[in-house]
């Protein structure tokens, strides 16, 4: 494995986290604390020591299996990120809580959910500009960063994307940006990477793998069912991408490297990126992902 400091915060994150959205059981599976316990010992045994997690991956259940284990396991290992700002209705359905009473809330149950007394990264979970804007949510933040539950502020940037909030992070105390970032998703270069270098904001690059696309494993023409998040996505852009994927398959992936360990290290390549945090189904897929640090040239 290899290791990049992220940001500001002097946390030292292995380049290959681990994104936990699909224990929430939105990618079409149930997570048993047992398949949870299988990917985290695969991924500390393959030096991973990051994991992404958020409060809205169920009610909060994705923290729950993860502090099960936590429980259990060298806490000390890992640095834990996790997000505030929504509220779990059921399978793809959320409610905005960015209240800076909402918020303490919610801290309060991801402390519970994680057992743990701090969580080491808090992220801004892609609210919009105008939910950002609130003096009193960065406040309360303060507060309990200096109160020791919280280590560093993040910002997980929406979709769509904001450079205002990438401008806006070092003014609200934030030294991390999570945000799509992927070889099919090329705009954090221009969006992001200037603000990350002059203000020392490590960047996470989530949804690595294009939500699975660019494992190679899906050819035009596949349809994921209506179960999983992939069954809502439109199907005519998906069948845009995997005809890309194709293509990048044939003319930019050495022969021999599994296409998903190639568009991990492909992210990786500037090293703004502190880290990639694919979202990993068993503990085979933990292992392949870890070994693309193999392919990272080195810092
Ligand atoms: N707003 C936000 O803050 C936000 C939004 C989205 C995600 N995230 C975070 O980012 C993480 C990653 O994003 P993501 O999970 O949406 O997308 P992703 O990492 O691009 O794709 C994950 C999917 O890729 C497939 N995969 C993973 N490793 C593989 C391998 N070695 N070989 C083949 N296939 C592999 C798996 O699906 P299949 O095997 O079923 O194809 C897996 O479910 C999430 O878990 C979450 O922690 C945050």
């Amino acid at each position: 494995m290899r290791y990049r400091i992220l940001g500001s915060t002097g946390l030292r994150v292995s380049v290959v986290g681990i994104g936990t959205w699909q224990f929430g059981g939105e990618w079409g599976r149930e997570y048993s604390q047992p398949d949870v316990d299988a990917i985290l010992d695969q991924g500390r045994d393959s030096g991973i020591n990051l994991i992404d997690t958020a409060e809205c991956y169920g009610d909060h259940l994705s923290e729950s299996r993860i502090g099960d284990y936590l429980s259990r396991h060298d806490r000390s290992h890992w640095i834990v990120a996790t997000k505030f700002g929504h509220h779990f209705n059921g399978f793809m359905s959320r409610d905005d809580r960015f209240s800076a009473a909402d918020v303490l809330a919610q801290l309060e149950g991801s402390l519970r959910a994680l057992r743990v007394d701090r969580v080491d990264l808090y992220q801004f979970h892609s609210g919009s500009d105008a939910l950002f804007q609130d003096a009193a949510l960065w406040e309360m933040l303060a507060a309990q960063q200096r109160a020791g539950k919280i280590g560093h502020l993040g910002i997980s940037i929406l979709g769509k994307g904001s450079e205002w909030q990438a401008r806006q992070a070092r003014e609200v105390g934030a030294e991390a940006l999570q945000v799509i970032y992927n070889r099919l998703d090329r705009r954090p270069e221009q969006l992001y990477f200037s603000h990350a270098q002059r203000d020392q904001l490590g960047i996470l690059a989530r949804v690595p793998l294009a939500s699975g696309l660019l494992s190679g494993k899906y050819s035009p023409g596949t349809k994921f069912p209506v179960t999983e998040v992939r069954g809502s996505f439109d199907a005519d852009k998906v069948d845009r991408d995997l005809a890309e994927v194709e293509r990048i398959r044939r003319t930019e992936v050495p022969a021999g490297i599994p296409m998903a360990q190639w568009a991990l290290a492909w992210c990786l390549k500037s090293p703004l990126v502190s880290a990639v945090i694919p979202g990993c189904k068993d503990a085979d897929q933990v292992r392949s992902n870890a070994a693309a640090a193999e392919l990272v040239p080195g810092d």
